[in-house]
């Protein structure tokens, strides 16, 4: 039985050879991104994600800023190589910002207080789904990505350089771009250890 979502699915790998070379424009690049955020389910329907779509200079740009970050508190040996996989994130198109909005966890949590404790793991959740929404169907149109985490490293320098909101609280960074690379083979664990069919 063929199924395009699936096939979309597996074609999602991680991709850190990023280039320019994408033929897709930036318009139908955050269209995309946006709808696959958009139609990604969250609890209540309370579409608790944002998303900040960083292009050329302004992705270039937040790699700049993660690498001084990440180098006020990493030893000064072997950094380079810290560094030259930072500058291969900012060599793609472009960077989405993911974040949660933690304003929608609390006003869910006074609304909803039986639920209380579980609104901010369901914001991670809806968020996790969120982006890897975004991760397939970059993939589905041949746009490769890898999902990143520099938060809470960053949180500050990218909160005063793109005036984001306080209640958006960062929790990923995916850059993407053309793929300049193929992928690896991919390892799979027995699925008769993973999975349990009953009835
Ligand atoms: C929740 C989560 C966090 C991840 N964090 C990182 C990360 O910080 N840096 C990174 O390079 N890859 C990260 N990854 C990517 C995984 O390492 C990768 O998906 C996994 O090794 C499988 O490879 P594939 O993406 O090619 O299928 C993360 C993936 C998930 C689901």
């Amino acid at each position: 039985m063929s199924n395009a979502y699936l096939d979309a699915l597996k074609k999602r790998r991680t991709q850190y050879s990023l280039g320019r070379n994408l033929s897709a424009s930036k318009e139908q690049l955050a269209t995309l991104i946006q709808d696959a955020i958009k139609h990604s389910p969250s609890s209540f329907n309370s579409q608790s994600s944002r998303a900040v779509i960083l292009f050329g200079a302004e992705s270039v740009k937040l790699w700049d800023l993660a690498i001084e970050a990440v180098r006020k508190v990493a030893p000064a040996e072997g950094f380079d190589k810290t560094e030259a996989k930072l500058k291969s994130f900012a060599a793609g198109v472009g960077t989405v910002l993911f974040f949660e909005d933690q304003d929608v966890v609390r006003s869910l949590q006074e609304k909803f207080a039986l639920y209380a404790d579980n609104f901010p793991v369901w914001s991670e959740q809806a968020g996790g789904m969120a982006q890897l929404s975004v991760w397939t169907a970059l993939a589905n149109a041949d746009v490769g990505a890898s999902l990143q985490h520099y938060n809470p490293l960053i949180d500050d320098v990218v909160a005063s350089e793109w005036k984001i909101p306080a209640s958006w609280k960062l929790r990923a960074q995916m850059p993407f771009g053309s793929n300049e690379n193929g992928f690896g083979d991919k390892g799979f664990m027995d699925d008769a250890e993973r999975f349990r069919v009953v009835g």
